[in-house]
C-alpha cells in the first residue's frame, strides 16, 4: 500500500487479484495518511500485526469484517498488557514514571493514550463512494456514514479509515439515535433527551447542567439569553425550558449547530431558540449569557479534542474578555467551570481571577457542585487525586 506524492491523501494499493486500487485516506482525528502499509486478511495471526502496527505499516484489511474487530480486539489487549521483555527499565522511562507532579502525570497519560490509539488506529477498512463496506460478514453503516459525513454524492470516492473510527461514527450513531437523559430537562417536565451528533460534546456529566437550571435568573433573563458554544444546545435547551422567552445559541461547529437545532425541535423549544452561527458572541446584548467553555487548557491532538481541550484557554479568555461589553445594564455572565485543570496544575486559580478583573468583571457569587460521575470514585485512575478534589461552578460574573 503507498501514499502517492503530490497527494497525500490518495492511497493506491493491489487487490487479492492483484488489481490496482486507490482510495482517499479519511482521518476524522486529523491524522495523517500512513507512509508504509500492507493488505491484510484472515491468515494474518494477532502478533504478528501487532509487530507490524509497531513497527508503523497500517494494514488495509481484505478479510471477513468479523474477524477484523476481533483482530482490533486481539491488538488492544496487547497494546494495553504489553508482553513483559525481561528487560529493566531505563533510568529516563523510570525516571518518567516516578514523576508525581499531577501536570507531568496528566501529560504522560495523554501520550500514552495518543500512541494507543495510533497503533489501534493503524487497522484500515475501506468504504466505497455509496458509503458500502466491500467485505464478508461486513454491516450496513450507510445511515451511520450519512449521519456523520452527510449523503454521499453521486461522485463520491472510495475512502480508506481507521476501523476503530468508523465503529466509532456506528456507535455514535446509536448514541444519537437513542439520546442521553439529562436530569435536569426532566425536573423542568417534558421530553428529557439530548441526542447528541457525531463530533459534538455530550453533555454526560449532568452537574453542571443542574448549575444552569437551578441559578437565579438576572433581571431582564426571562425575555432574552444567550448561550455561547451551545454544542449540543443543552444549557439553551434548559433556559428555554425555564421559561425564557428568546434565547440565542452560537457555537462555531457546523456539526454543533444542525445538532443544537434538531435537539430544539426534539425538544419543542425550537420556536424560542435561534441557532446562531459565531465566533463567541452575536452582535449585540443580553442580559445574561452563559457560556462552558473546554474545561482543560492543552491543545488537542485530534479533531475530535477540540470541544474538550482550549489550547491556552482562548474560548474561556476570549468569553470573559468579551462579555463586559455584550452584557445589558444589571446583566449576568454565568460561566460554567471546572477546577481540574487547577488540580491539574494546568491554569491557577490566581490567573483565572486576574483574566476576570482584566475584563473589568467582578463575581457577584459562585455555586459549586461535585462531580457524578464513576471516575471521580476510580482509585485506580493516575489522575485520581484530581478528580476526587475537582469542583465545578457557576460563576457569577457582573461589569464592574
Ligand atoms: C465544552 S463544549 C460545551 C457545549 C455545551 N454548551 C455544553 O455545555 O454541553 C464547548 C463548545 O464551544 C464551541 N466553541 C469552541 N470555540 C468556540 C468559539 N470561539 N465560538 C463559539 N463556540 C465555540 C465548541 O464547538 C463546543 O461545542
Amino acid at each position: 500500500m503507498h501514499t502517492s506524492a503530490p497527494s497525500p491523501s490518495l492511497l493506491t494499493w493491489a487487490d487479492a487479484h492483484g488489481q490496482p486500487q486507490q482510495a482517499l485516506w479519511h482521518s476524522e482525528a486529523g491524522r495523517p495518511a500512513p507512509q508504509r502499509g500492507q493488505c491484510a486478511d484472515d491468515r494474518m495471526a494477532a502478533d504478528r500485526a501487532y509487530r507490524l502496527v509497531c513497527e508503523g505499516t497500517a494494514l488495509l484489511w481484505q478479510g471477513d469484517f468479523f474477524n477484523a474487530r476481533h483482530l482490533l480486539d486481539a491488538l488492544k489487549r496487547r497494546v494495553d498488557q504489553p508482553r513483559r521483555s525481561g528487560k529493566k527499565p531505563s533510568a529516563a522511562s523510570a525516571a518518567a514514571g516516578a514523576s508525581h507532579a499531577p501536570a507531568a502525570q496528566f501529560h504522560q497519560q495523554r501520550q500514552k493514550q495518543a500512541r494507543r490509539a495510533q497503533l489501534l488506529g493503524s487497522l484500515l477498512v475501506l468504504v466505497d463512494g455509496a458509503y458500502r463496506i466491500p467485505l464478508r460478514r461486513a454491516p450496513d453503516v450507510y445511515a451511520a456514514c450519512c449521519a456523520a459525513w452527510g449523503e454521499p454524492g453521486p461522485e463520491a470516492a472510495p475512502r480508506v479509515l481507521a476501523l476503530r473510527e468508523l465503529l466509532g461514527i456506528v456507535s455514535a450513531y446509536e448514541w444519537r439515535k437513542s439520546g442521553v437523559p439529562i436530569a435536569a430537562l426532566q425536573a423542568l417536565g417534558g421530553y428529557d433527551r439530548i441526542h447528541p451528533h457525531y463530533g459534538v460534546f455530550s453533555p454526560v456529566r449532568g452537574e453542571y447542567v443542574d448549575l444552569v437550571a437551578q441559578a437565579p435568573l438576572p433581571v431582564g433573563a426571562q425575555q432574552l439569553a444567550w448561550d455561547i458554544g451551545t454544542g449540543t444546545g443543552v444549557l439553551a435547551a434548559v433556559l428555554a425550558r425555564r421559561g425564557v422567552a428568546q434565547v440565542v445559541a452560537t457555537d462555531m461547529s457546523p456539526r454543533a449547530l444542525a445538532c443544537a437545532q434538531d435537539n430544539f425541535e426534539r425538544l419543542g423549544v425550537a420556536a424560542q431558540v435561534r441557532v446562531v452561527e459565531a465566533d463567541l458572541f452575536p452582535p449585540g446584548q443580553a442580559p445574561l449569557i452563559v457560556c462552558n467553555p473546554p474545561w482543560l487548557p492543552v491543545r488537542a491532538s485530534t479533531t475530535l479534542e477540540q470541544a474538550v481541550y482550549d489550547p491556552e484557554s482562548r474560548m474561556l479568555r476570549g468569553f470573559l474578555a468579551g462579555l463586559a461589553a455584550h452584557l445589558q445594564p444589571g446583566g449576568e455572565g454565568w460561566l460554567i467551570l471546572s477546577d481540574l485543570a487547577e488540580h491539574l496544575g494546568l491554569r491557577t486559580r490566581a490567573a483565572l481571577l486576574q483574566w476576570i478583573e482584566e475584563a473589568g468583571l467582578a463575581v457577584a457569587g459562585r455555586v459549586d457542585t461535585t462531580p457524578r460521575h464513576g471516575r471521580a470514585q476510580d482509585a485506580s485512575d493516575a489522575l485520581h487525586a484530581a478528580r476526587a478534589a475537582e469542583v465545578t461552578s457557576l460563576w457569577r460574573l457582573v461589569v464592574r
